[in-house]
């Protein structure tokens, strides 16, 4: 007898980006459905990579991820957000953001939690919460602007409500989010269990002098976040999947461990 296989996910088909990238080959379009850029890596990355991998630096390295690497980004974070973390127990080397995000999800959803999803939304987040048990709350950004109504969110956060998942830059819409939505968002979470799940993989496709709002900014944001960034994105090499997740609360063990 031959063994078959039961879905998990039975309701996931093709991901939207795929079906959009091959619609763009099949009529020579301009590809805007996939998150990659259309001009090369810089060399010089590409020549310290070689250069790297030529004398050797293969291997395994530390279950978070290279310490160097880590520091490094630790330095980052302090610069731009201005939040002094600690590379050693608040970053987390990640296979892409994709992997982040997943290992966010893994570590803190339980069967029947329910996830706030603001959509259109990138299409690893709805799997990745079932896959875990959970429960996808959906929420339609506001049409012409693609923004948070915060009002409905208020209206569907409950004692089931475990995480909201929030992404800005926002692919596809390139909405950005602001001060009044960081405002709302410290005010529904204040005194909840509810963590949130930051989606800031494009946090420097920030164009027109307007800011990229990191809740590493904010303390008592950050406090119950994972954040989670795209190597892919910001050097434009997305087919290398390196991302990492920088996060303080304790769940950090099971998100260490998955990646
Ligand atoms: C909003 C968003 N988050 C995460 C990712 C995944 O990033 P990575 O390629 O590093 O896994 C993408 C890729 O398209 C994205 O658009």
């Amino acid at each position: 007898m031959i063994p078959t296989i039961k879905s998990k996910l039975p309701h996931a088909g093709t991901n939207i980006f795929t079906v959009m990238s091959s619609h763009a080959a099949e009529h020579n379009a301009v590809n805007l459905g996939q998150g990659f850029p259309d001009f090369g890596m810089d060399p010089e990355l590409t020549r310290l990579v070689g250069a790297a991998m030529a004398d050797g630096h293969n291997q395994y390295v530390h279950m978070n991820g290279l310490p160097l690497l880590r520091q490094q980004l630790a330095e980052k974070v302090s610069y731009l957000y201005s939040n002094t973390i600690d590379p050693d127990e608040e970053i987390t080397i990640t296979p892409g953001g994709t992997y982040a995000i997943y290992s966010a999800l893994t570590s803190i959803v339980q069967k029947g939690d329910e996830v706030i999803v603001f959509e259109p939304a990138f299409d690893s987040y709805i799997p990745n919460i079932e896959i875990n048990g959970g429960i996808a709350i959906t929420i339609s950004l506001t049409f012409p602007d693609y923004k948070i109504d915060w009002e409905v969110v208020r209206n569907k956060v409950n004692i089931n409500t475990r995480a909201i998942i929030i992404n800005s830059p926002h692919n596809p819409t390139g909405t950005l989010i602001t001060e009044d939505d960081i405002r709302e968002l410290q005010a529904i979470v204040k005194d909840t269990g509810i963590f949130i799940i930051s989606d800031e993989v494009y946090e420097h496709l920030v164009f027109n002098g307007r800011e990229h709002l990191s809740v590493l900014k904010y303390p008592d944001l950050y406090e119950r976040s994972f954040v989670c960034f795209s190597f892919g994105k910001v050097y434009h090499c997305t087919g290398w999947k390196l991302g990492y997740c920088i996060v303080r609360v304790r769940a950090i063990s099971t998100a260490q461990k998955l990646a």
